[in-house]
């Protein structure tokens, strides 16, 4: 097992190890199967996958209010989708265990008491703490137990308000943001949203009442849940086999992925994916070569397994024109089955004058547009997308229809790590992905 950073104390790795291999599992083998089932008909086209959250979860932000607008924010995309795409969509949050990040560098230096010091960098809520000390920065293996808590915390929330009827699809209005009506949202939008979910509505209950029975499949959406499996320790203690399937299942998550800086073919993290049966993302950068991808692909799923293998292309607005057509053509030419999907988001990190970290939204819309193009051109599905996002009214990326300037970043700037999409930006990218597919 080779993590990118060291716990100092063995004893207590095992300890945390011992614990978490001991608790209940968080997500079950079913739902993982009925995941793999649907990634295998977003590869056909017949659905789209919706995947989005925060960049990093925090445990502090664990509370009722961040997750329901979370929840609501991808349900009212989804709508967008399932209305403009004439699909039905999967919603996957990038919540309930995203709680671990990669960093380019392992350490951090900075001035502490009039002296430079160098400590471990900060590898999210999972694994250490932000503050710039020595103990906040030591990586601390009962932080995984702290983390497995709050992800099953936040799964029995989502949980019981899907139970509940939260994401009935006759009741679009549940889903309406505490401050929808008064958000920055261009009257055109709100209009265009407000005309969809009632038509959505109206159109059920006309197919109900034709028929004698509810429209089940289509009046409950199912959710589901991934992080990136960048702890093995965490991934490792909840993979399991569950009686009468074969297989090790990795129960933190339906669908864990390999981040960009860790999908090394002879890594550890490609080696310990390779054993489970989830479903698996992997991240596909600008760096990525046609052979290697093959290589990559044939070690994830050596059985080309329909629905296994879930490819998040993320290029960046300047390079996807070059750098993902030969990717989509040779995957196509040499038969292998996967799921391609865009994130628009990580190749377009920005940095302002001032040394704020943000992203435009031109270029997330336009990295979104050209990857649907790649795909039109190579004849290949583009069949889902991964955002950043959250349904707070922040400012962390530039652009949208409600203009947030480099001034603007300042008023409500959250994110410990990766800026993300506000909940109006992200309703528009829904609206206006919708409208460049559904065109098609
Ligand atoms: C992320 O998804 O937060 C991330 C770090 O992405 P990538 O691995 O693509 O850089
Ligand atoms: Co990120």
């Amino acid at each position: 097992m080779d993590n990118p950073f060291t716990y100092p104390d063995p004893d207590a790795l095992k300890a945390a190890r011992d614990r978490l291999a001991q608790l209940p599992p968080l997500v079950t083998s079913w739902e993982i199967e009925k995941l793999r089932d649907q990634i295998a008909q977003a590869q056909l086209g017949k659905r789209f996958i919706l995947q989005g959250g925060d960049c990093a979860e925090m445990i502090s932000e664990c509370a009722s209010a961040p997750i329901a607008n979370k929840l609501k924010i991808l349900l009212q995309m989804s709508l967008v989708l399932i209305h403009g795409l004439r699909k039905p969509v999967t919603r996957i949050g990038r919540f309930a265990g995203q709680y671990a990040k990669p960093r380019s560098s392992p350490t951090e230096t900075k001035e502490l008491e009039g002296c430079p010091c160098t400590l471990p960098s900060y590898f999210g809520d999972l694994v250490n703490q932000i503050d710039f000390t020595e103990s906040a920065r030591t990586p601390d293996p009962f932080l995984m137990v702290e983390g497995y808590k709050h992800a099953a915390l936040t799964l029995n929330f989502i949980r019981s308000l899907l139970d509940a009827g939260f994401a009935d699809l006759h009741h679009p209005e549940y889903w309406d943001l505490t401050f929808f009506h008064n958000a920055s949202v261009s009257d055109q939008r709100r209009a265009q949203y407000e005309h969809m979910s009632r038509t959505l509505a109206d159109g059920l209950s006309f197919m109900e009442n034709l028929g004698e029975q509810r429209v089940e499949d289509s009046s409950r959406v199912d959710f589901y849940t991934s992080h990136e499996g960048l702890n093995l320790f965490y991934e490792q203690a909840q993979t399991r086999q569950v009686p009468r399937r074969s297989g090790y299942y990795d129960l933190t998550t339906h669908l864990p992925w390999i981040g960009e800086r860790n999908r090394q073919l002879a890594g550890p993290h490609i080696e310990f994916f390779k054993g489970i049966v989830n479903p698996v993302g992997v991240k596909v950068g600008p760096s990525m070569q046609p052979d290697e991808l093959i290589q990559l692909i044939d070690a994830l799923n050596p059985y080309n397994t329909a629905g296994k293998l879930v490819l998040i292309a993320r290029m960046g607005a300047s390079k996807v024109a070059d750098n993902l057509p030969p990717l989509l053509e040779r995957v196509k030419a040499e038969g292998r089955t996967v799921l391609w999907m865009t994130d628009p988001m990580h190749g377009n990190a920005a940095t302002t004058a001032s040394g704020i970290k943000t992203r435009n939204f031109d270029d997330i819309l336009s990295e979104l547009e050209s990857a649907v193009d790649a795909h039109n051109r190579a004849g290949t599905i583009l069949g889902g997308v991964h955002f950043e996002l959250t349904g707070e009214d922040v400012t962390e990326c530039l652009g949208g229809g409600s203009g947030i300037t480099e001034a603007d970043l300042s008023k409500n700037y959250v994110s410990l790590c990766d800026p993300r999409l506000n909940y109006q930006q992200s309703l528009e990218l829904a609206f206006l992905l919708a409208g460049k597919m559904g065109s098609q």
